[in-house]
């Protein structure tokens, strides 16, 4: 079973509200928490991520991990790796940026994880973004406990937006 949280992101600051929403509810889950941002090129995955970043504490720059594979931060809830596959040919590549050891950090946040099927299935929360009109729609699949953790703590936050679970 899924949990799924629709928020609808009419702007930006929306959703850079959603991110400040994940920090607050992630320092009361069990960690490390493994969070996926799908979406099309510039759905708004990155401003997510950095808008979480922002909330967790970091004060310099957050850059799109398009090039480098993953940035690095120390934040309010200890390191927090935030990955983009999209240049990945496949399986061998997260292998060797080590991935195991890097999920092993309390947040990490991959950009493109479809590009590694085996690897994105692990995830604990999948954030989705499709573009709503000139805004955004977000969609939330918890995968694991922790996952629910979250979606729960967002829809105490967003109460006025529906909840609904899904069985698939
Ligand atoms: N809810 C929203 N409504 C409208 N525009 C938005 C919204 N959220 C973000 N944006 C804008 O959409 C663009 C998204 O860029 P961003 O780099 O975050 O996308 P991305 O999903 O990370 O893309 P990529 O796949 O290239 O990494 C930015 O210009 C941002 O201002
Ligand atoms: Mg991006």
């Amino acid at each position: 079973m899924t949990t799924v949280l629709r928020l609808d992101l009419p702007d930006e600051a929306a959703t850079q509200t959603l991110g400040g929403a994940l920090a607050t509810v992630l320092p009361r889950v069990a960690r490390p928490v493994f969070v996926t941002l799908e979406g099309d090129l510039g759905a708004g995955k990155t401003t997510l991520a950095r808008a979480l970043l922002r909330a967790l504490g970091v004060t310099g720059a957050v850059r799109s991990p398009t090039y480098t594979l993953v940035e690095s931060y120390q934040t309010t809830v200890g390191e927090v790796h935030h990955l983009d596959w999209y240049r990945l040919a496949g399986a061998e590549e997260v292998e060797a940026l080590d991935f195991r050891g890097l999920r092993a950090a309390p947040l990490v946040l991959v950009e493109w994880p479809g590009r590694v099927p085996a690897v994105a299935s692990t995830a604990d929360l999948v954030i989705e973004l499709v573009a709503a009109g000139a805004g955004r729609g977000a969609m939330l699949h918890a995968l694991t406990d922790t996952g629910q953790g979250i979606v729960g703590g967002l829809a105490k936050i967003f109460e006025d937006k529906p909840i609904t679970p899904s069985f698939s």
